[in-house]
């Protein structure tokens, strides 16, 4: 999964493009490259490595032009070196590509065998083959880009330059995102909104299937057959500061910050306190039909879908089956008329995400999807969206886009129960209340965080961690162990509580830390139970408890403490420390805590 950026107008560009690519590194960042319109001429740089490699590079070779393409790279065809990275240039044709061409080795087996010679290990190169082969056949640059995306299968999202049309860009987009930055006399091109949201907030998302010339005075979208289609373009109202850090050491410490904003913003203009109510703008569900709810999701996303069956299933007793999106495509799943398919994608462009959905819709479901990018693949092919109002996350590991996902999943669990009648006005007027405090709880968390300063240095060079959970937050115990992993590389397991005597506990002695969700509430006793036997082991225990639980600070080794709330909203508070204890971990062992070796921030490819 890679970062595109493109640019045609009076400016000169590589710093642009540059900015551009910095802003959108975290897609991908094992190599990277930028052409340019020179003197009629098309010039490349690339380099291997992070950007600053080719930021060095740009510095010593001074180029200089008002069109040009850039991109960032996350491997999947050939390895990342300079000789893979983009752009891919062929006789008269430059691409640079995000996705992945699935018919790449039949289409290069023809190109070799009609005298082509390839430089690259990529899948890419081939479109730059294709075009240059129309182009020679003396089709214009837009057919020939045409003519080779026509022979082309899979995921893609391009920038074409010709040679000879050096004032134009020419993209096209399929299961792969692209949008269209519309300036005074200068246009733009990017994989996503924070790329070019310094220069612009009029954003075109295109669609599957579209493809744009892109002139510097004008964008004309039309579809693979070359008839004209119409796009509005949206006011993006993200600051472009909200893209920077803000003053943090790390996207994702001030990510983790915003949540308080980010839930506050989610649940913002959907309840109705006083009728005992929530609202999922553009969608409505007929209660007398809805048989079963089926979420799917990957990653943290996932651990938010876990959550989402108990919410809807307690709220409003319509049984939820919660899948792993990368099972569910694959297991030809049984899909009713009654059921209601949830998505949940903090990106919108999971490519195991979006194929499940496909696949429900194919069978006849009716798609809910929560994501948090406007205008990404999955919301657009949803019946419904319930937006998170993250804004953009650009720390790798998800942490604010996890607890919107929760909120949202309480909206959907009153919005059902309401209709169903199994929740009534009563008891949704007090969850509302309780939850509309939610942001203010947060906040009291987060900045009573520094106990996790200490805890983290006392176990940042531990081997392994154990993370333990029962009920509404054994998936936190999940998500805690899945933060610790991404970003501290340390190998990290969740686990129910109630299985652990059925396995991992042979794992506990002195060098194992324990991480225990203890909150006050259903489910207590058992879980202090589970504890006892850690300790019983030498296990040493680090609890997130209920400010006010008298005893379990005289049983573990460590406390968190957080407000004591309803079970239903303890996910929303019991991840906040596990969140901050993986960072700060992570921070003293000194990794990328943003770009996690080997990880990306939307899989778009299976
Ligand atoms: C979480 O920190 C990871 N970035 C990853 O597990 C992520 O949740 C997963 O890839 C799903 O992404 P999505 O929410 O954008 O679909």
């Amino acid at each position: 999964m890679c970062g595109i950026v493109g640019y045609v107008g009076p400016d000169s560009c590589p710093e642009i493009l540059l900015e551009g690519l910095r802003r959108l590194e975290y897609r991908g960042y094992d190599s990277a490259g930028i052409a340019i319109f020179e003197d009629s001429a098309t010039r490349i740089l690339r380099s291997e490595g992070k950007l600053n490699n080719l930021s060095a590079l740009l510095d010593e070779k001074q180029l200089s032009g008002t069109v040009g393409i850039g991109h960032t790279r996350w491997a999947t065809h050939g390895r990342p070196t300079e000789q893979n990275a983009h752009p891919h240039k062929y006789g008269r044709a430059t691409v640079v590509h995000n996705g992945i061409i699935e018919n790449h080795a039949q289409l290069r087996a023809q190109l070799l065998e009609r005298g082509h010679e390839f430089s690259s290990e990529t899948d890419t190169e081939i479109v730059a083959h294709l075009v240059d082969e129309s182009i020679s056949k003396d089709a214009t640059p837009l057919d020939a880009v045409r003519q080779a995306l026509m022979q082309v299968e899979g995921a893609y999202a391009i920038c074409v330059l010709v040679d000879g049309a050096d004032d134009t860009i020419i993209v096209a987009r399929k299961d792969a995102p692209l949008i269209l930055g519309i300036g005074e006399g200068e246009n733009y091109v990017a994989s996503d909104i924070p790329a070019i949201l310094n220069r612009t907030r009029q954003m075109v998302f295109l669609e599957d299937g579209d493809l744009a010339v892109v002139k510097a005075g004008s964008c004309r979208v039309l579809d693979l057959d070359g008839n004209t289609m119409e796009r509005q373009s949206e006011k993006i109202l993200w600051d472009a500061v909200m893209a920077e850090k803000g003053g943090y050491k790390h996207f994702m410490l001030k990510e983790i910050h915003e949540q308080p904003r980010a839930v506050t913003d989610t649940i913002r203009d959907r309840l109705s306190p006083a009728e005992g109510d929530a609202y999922i703008d553009g969608f409505d569900v007929d209660p007398s039909t809805l048989k079963r709810v089926v979420i799917v999701a990957c990653g943290t996303s996932y651990h938010a879908a876990i959550v989402g069956k108990f919410l809807v299933e307690g709220m409003a007793r319509i049984p939820v089956e919660v899948d792993l999106a990368s099972e569910y495509r694959y297991r030809d799943p049984l899909v009713d008329e009654g059921d209601l398919l949830v998505t949940i994608s903090q990106s919108g462009e999971t490519a195991d995400t979006l194929a499940a959905m496909r696949e429900a819709k194919k069978k006849g479901a009716r798609v809910l999807s929560i994501c948090n990018v406007v205008g990404s693949t999955i919301a657009r092919e949803s019946d419904g969206v319930l937006y998170t109002h993250a804004g953009p996350e650009i720390g790798v590991a998800s942490t604010k886009a996890f607890t919107t996902q929760l909120s949202a999943l309480v909206l959907l669990g009153i919005h059902l129960g309401r209709r169903t009648g199994k929740l009534s006005g009563d008891d949704a007027r007090e969850l509302i209340h309780d939850l509309l405090q939610i942001p203010e709880q947060m906040k009291e968390v987060l900045d009573h965080s520094a106990s996790i300063n200490v805890i983290a240095r006392r176990y940042a060079n531990a081997r392994d961690f154990l993370y333990l959970g029962r009920g509404i937050n054994y998936p936190i115990a999940l998500e805690g162990a899945l933060k610790l992993k991404e970003i501290s590389y340390i190998h990290a397991e969740g686990y129910a509580a109630g299985e652990m005597k059925h396995g991992p506990i042979a794992l506990i002695d002195e060098d194992l830390p324990v991480v225990v969700i203890a909150p006050l509430g259903s489910g207590y006793e058992k879980i202090i139970n589970n504890l006892t036997e850690v300790r019983a082991r030498e296990g040493m225990v680090i609890a997130v408890a209920s400010r006010g639980d008298p005893d379990i600070g005289e049983i573990v080794d460590d406390v968190i403490q957080i407000p004591h709330i309803r079970p239903e909203l303890q996910p929303l508070l019991t991840v906040l420390p596990l969140q901050m204890l993986a960072y700060r971990v992570a921070d003293i062992r000194g990794t990328d805590v943003d770009q996690p070796r080997n990880l990306a921030k939307s899989v778009t490819v299976e």
